[in-house]
């Protein structure tokens, strides 16, 4: 695990494995979206990715660097794990 203790909060790296507690059930665009569009989760109305993740190389990946590393991600066994939550400080938590 790694967490990093920052201005706005406590973040903590997630789990990227093929379990359902980590990218299973994740669909591809909800992946590039993740990234791209630093949305957690992929998903829209959820909190912003915050660093040290948003500020990754991995953010300015292509579409099909990153679905390389998805599909890749997908092979990988499975491994159960739910990380912290983030703990954000406010104005990081009020952010959508
Ligand atoms: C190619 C390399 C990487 C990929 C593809 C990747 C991918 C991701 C994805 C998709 C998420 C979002 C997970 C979610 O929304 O549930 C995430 C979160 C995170 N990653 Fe990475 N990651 C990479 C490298 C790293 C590295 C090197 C670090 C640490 C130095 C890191 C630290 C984090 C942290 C702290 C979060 C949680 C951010 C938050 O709570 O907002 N990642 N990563």
């Amino acid at each position: 695990m790694f967490p990093a203790r920052l201005p706005w909060g406590t973040t903590y790296a997630v789990n990227l494995t093929s379990d359902a507690s980590g990218i299973g059930s994740w669909k591809e665009e909800q992946f590039i979206k993740a990234l791209h569009e630093r949305k957690w989760m992929g998903l829209d109305n959820t909190r912003p990715l915050m660093p040290p993740m948003s500020m990754m190389p991995a953010i300015k990946m292509s579409d099909d660097e990153l679905k390389a590393i998805f599909a890749y991600l997908k092979t990988t066994t499975p491994v159960k794990n739910i990380a912290p939550q983030a703990v954000l400080l406010p104005p990081a938590a009020s952010k959508s």
